[in-house]
């Protein structure tokens, strides 16, 4: 079964639990996962178990040394408390060997924000970055536009505000684009999460640009790329779009059907 997975596995969608589909797949195999799990019964999908810590030992095993796994994540609030399972998923994470690369965050556009009268609207997720020892693929993205551009003295302040330019101080070279914050932002709704109107039929299908950024950070062309909660198929189809390989497991029948309808037409790498 595993040399199934190896020579003729890729490209594929697996209908079935992502415990079947990665016991069959050898160690050190997957270059970047990007995914979000079901969780706290935000929504109910269809009576599927999440057993979280064997998937995540799972993870561990098949991810490459070096490899990424970008877990996007939220919490639900039961009666009156936020439940923190995120905090404590991450934590997990890090227990059986990952490395917490980065904590970042998807701010949602204000629509659909959510939240109790008592709170501030809720309008993000973390997106927790766990790699396999050293990362081995980090291609940031550039696209901060910088205030000042070109070279320039470093200036120091002295205690009496007065500020010293000189021959003591670092000529810099800042360029028109600098690496981006960790806070990314996205419009979320119809056609801005996706143009793909089936993809609706789920109800958490991420947004587009949002896997696509993460796919061009932590891979290169050519990778296998993995979901084990593929929904509505969001990952496969960036991982096509960006030439590289993908694998998903997805246990709902209704929803792999949706995948096969959003990725027909589009078989890459
Ligand atoms: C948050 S959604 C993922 C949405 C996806 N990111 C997208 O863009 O459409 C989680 C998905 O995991 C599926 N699921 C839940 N438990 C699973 C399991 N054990 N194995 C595989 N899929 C599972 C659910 O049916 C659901 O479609």
């Amino acid at each position: 079964m595993t040399i199934e997975i190896i020579n003729t596995g890729v490209n594929k969608i697996y209908c079935e639990d992502c415990l079947d589909t990665m016991s069959r797949m050898p160690d050190n195999f997957i270059d970047l996962t990007v995914t979000s799990p079901p969780y706290d019964n935000l929504r109910a999908y269809r009576g599927y178990s999440f057993d979280f810590e064997n998937i995540a030992q799972e993870l561990y095993r098949v991810t490459n040394c070096g490899g990424v796994v970008v877990w996007v994540v939220g919490d639900a609030t039961i009666r009156g408390s936020e439940t923190g399972t995120s905090f404590k998923q991450a934590l997990y994470f890090k227990e059986i060997g990952f490395n917490l690369h980065d904590t970042m965050i998807y701010q949602k556009s204000g629509a659909g924000a959510v939240g109790s009268n008592k709170c501030y609207l809720q309008n993000f997720e973390y997106m927790f970055i766990f790699t396999k020892g050293k990362i081995n693929t980090f291609n940031l993205i550039h696209d901060r536009k910088n205030k000042r551009v070109g070279s320039m003295l470093t200036n120091t302040k002295r205690c009496n505000h007065t500020v010293e330019t000189g021959r003591k101080h670092r000529r810099i070279t800042a360029k028109e684009y600098g690496k981006r914050f960790n806070l990314w932002k996205y419009a979320t709704g119809k056609n801005t999460t996706s143009k793909d109107k089936v993809a609706f039929n789920h109800p958490a299908v991420f947004p587009e640009q949002l896997v696509n950024d993460h796919i061009i950070s932590w891979s290169n062309k050519g990778d296998l790329i993995y979901d084990p909660f593929m929904g509505s198929g969001t990952t496969a189809k960036m991982a096509v779009l960006n030439n590289r390989c993908y694998i998903g497991s997805e246990v709902s029948e209704k929803y792999c059907g949706i995948i096969e309808t959003r990725i027909k037409g589009i078989r890459g790498c």
